[in-house]
């Protein structure tokens, strides 16, 4: 997730690339950069501070040229690379004749820049947007023009993006390219405009066109041509944006929490993006454990907080069931505190969507002092736990703003189901057709949620009717356990309202006592054996007056006539089950806080990141 910007025709050039990555750093903010084509140079300034980083570059071209009219600018939130000066966009080629910029992923760009290598270019950065630049340079060799050079490297490229790219030979040019991620164009006479998002063109013009995938744009002062990989000219699709700037940075949804729930599709797509080859295989290439370490692991032992713990007990399960080793989940502020049992043989995995939660951060430490391997499910990249772990899974969320975490804990999940695959592979636990079915399993799991997604107001409907209710209890059972948990402390944090998680083998070795008239049980009655049991509690806890809202799967006629109030997902495997069940959940959650009035993304005495205990 990061954002683009580009110009050309303006004399106001850096400003506009300034103002727009202002408005862009919502996208990503570890670093920041800007080229602009000044008098057959390409003039660059990149800078790594944090979310300083766009007031830094503002800073740091207080001498830029004043003439420069084409320029291009980035606001980077890292997937590949550390946050630092070197990886920040744009990034140039051998000669420094052209310069880019990219939002995406490449999955290929390791093959690429081996290829690259050979043909005697020299990779600085660490990222995968480099190769891109030199890969188009090498193209420029036997292409007449910019735009040819751009169509025929990108028939190379596999991945996500969406591009940018300035070139000396055509100063007034940019070459902008989509696939996947968001491109947008727009024109404010003699000006020419490209960005990832709305809010980074709406002072300057809300008249925008929307890029397809695979399309090719030239832009030129008061000129844009899109065109497609063949070359044929195509008419955009037009955009009259009315909302403002703040509208615009929420993708016009009323909050960032129901912005990032929504993103949930693409991000399961992103966790994986590049991770499964076309034969299979599953890369998960910052790991840095050598497959030998992998097969001589004896016991595993998670460590997080609040609902980074929650993605850890889904992964106790795949782990388990998957690469047949024991597997623990603790809380980090208890673990780093007692006295843990761990040993060479120990691998320790630390989830945080951070990667600066201190007691997650020093449970790490306490494991890693102890002699284990230590790895970590991080969102950010290059956080301190990414810093100090011996490996990383990283998830692709994007930066995560509402402080209730939902997109960040579903790339949790979905990375760590990787993972138990790939430990699986090795310790030879499943058969490889297994392993290729919940594969498919986990990639299906992108239109099972958009399906889920798009059930939104039968949610809402459901929480209008529970909005007296004062008391939930979320039943899940095996993989509907933690469904449960999350689903629970969702409700609480951004509602106020009193919910516990139990696992519903528990209800009658305590909790059935409170349950009266007037108590809401949600039961998460979804995929797998364990249904029936779960449908058990039900009418237990109905028979004591309880009012059940059902959470089930699509055509289970046994939960519906069982539910007060059905909230219905697609089916899929009961393996994968919790990533798509949860969303139910964060929008049952988020509707009930809405219907009180409260600020769903900035819950009363949280904090997004807790770094102090
Ligand atoms: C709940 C929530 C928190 C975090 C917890 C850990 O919605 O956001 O419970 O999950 O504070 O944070 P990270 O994952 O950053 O370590």
């Amino acid at each position: 997730m990061c954002g683009i910007i580009g110009v050309t025709g303006a004399a106001d050039a850096l400003d506009i690339l300034l103002d727009g990555l202002e408005r862009l750093e919502y996208r990503g903010y570890d670093s920041a950069g800007i080229a602009l084509i000044d008098n057959q140079e390409i003039y660059r300034v990149r800078v790594a501070d944090g979310t300083h980083s766009v007031a830094t570059l503002r800073s740091s071209t207080a001498n830029a040229p004043s003439v420069a009219s084409t320029g291009i600018g980035h606001t980077r939130w890292a997937t590949h690379g550390k946050p630092n000066e070197g990886n920040a966009h744009p990034h140039v080629d051998c000669a420094g004749h052209l310069a880019l910029i990219h939002n995406g992923i490449i999955e290929n760009y390791q093959e690429l820049a081996t290829t690259l290598v050979g043909q005697g270019h020299t990779i600085i950065s660490a990222t995968d947007t480099e190769v891109l630049a030199h890969l188009i340079e090498e193209c420029l060799k036997s292409a007449a023009t910019l735009p040819e050079a751009v169509r025929a490297a990108l028939t190379m490229v596999r991945g996500a993006f969406a591009i940018g790219v300035i070139e000396l030979s055509d100063p007034e040019l940019i070459v902008a390219a989509r696939k996947i991620s968001p491109l947008i164009v727009g024109i404010s006479g003699d000006a020419s405009f490209l960005a990832s998002d709305i809010p980074a063109l709406l002072e300057r013009t809300r008249d925008l066109m929307v890029i397809e995938d695979d399309q090719i744009v030239e832009l030129r002062p008061g000129s844009i041509v899109v065109s497609d990989l063949d070359g044929k000219v195509v008419t955009p699709k037009p955009l009259h944006v009315m909302w403002d700037v703040e509208a615009a940075q929420k993708d016009g949804f009323d909050d960032f929490m129901t912005k990032e729930i929504n993103e949930q599709p693409r991000v399961i797509a992103d966790t994986l993006r590049g991770r499964i080859t076309d034969q299979g295989a599953i890369i998960l290439d910052q790991l840095n454990l050598s497959d030998d370490v992998l097969r001589s692991i004896t016991n595993v032992t998670i460590v997080a907080c609040g609902s980074s713990y929650h993605s850890g007990l889904v992964a106790k399960l795949a782990i388990e069931r998957a690469a047949r080793v024991a597997v623990e989940v603790d809380i980090a502020s208890e673990y780093r505190y007692r006295d843990p049992v761990v040993s060479a043989t120990t691998l320790v995995i630390g989830i945080s969507q951070s990667g600066e939660t201190i007691d997650t951060l020093q449970a790490l430490r306490k494991a890693k002092a102890l002699g284990g391997h230590v790895v970590v499910v991080s969102n950010v990249v290059d956080s301190s736990m990414a810093r100090e772990a011996d490996g990383v899974l990283y998830t692709r969320a994007g930066p995560e703003i509402s402080v209730a975490s939902t997109k960040a804990v579903v790339a949790q999940m979905v990375v760590l189901e990787l993972f138990a695959l790939h430990f699986a592979t090795l310790r030879g636990t499943m058969t490889p057709d297994n392993v290729a079915q919940e594969i498919s399993d986990l990639v299906g799991l992108e239109d099972a949620v958009a399906t889920t997604l798009a059930r939104d107001p039968a949610v809402a409907a459901v929480a209008k009717e529970l909005i007296d209710a004062r008391d939930f209890f979320f039943l899940g059972r095996h993989a509907g356990f933690p469904t449960a948990l999350e689903g629970a402390l969702k409700l609480k944090e951004i509602s106020y309202l009193h919910a516990e998680g139990y696992a519903g083998g528990e209800l009658k070795h305590g909790p059935l006592a409170v349950i009266e008239p007037g108590c809401i049980v949600v039961a998460i009655a979804t995929g797998g054996e364990m249904r029936e049991k779960i449908l058990s509690n039900v009418s237990e806890v109905k028979a004591r007056g309880a009012t059940v809202v059902m959470l089930a799967e699509d055509g289970d006629s046994n939960a519906a006539s069982l539910a007060d109030y059905l909230l219905l997902v697609p089916a899929t495997s009961p393996i994968v089950s919790p990533i798509k069940d949860i969303v139910p959940l964060q929008q049952l959650a988020y509707h009930l806080a809405v219907a009180r009035g409260l600020d769903v993304d900035r819950p009363r005495n949280l904090a997004k990141t807790v770094t102090v205990e």
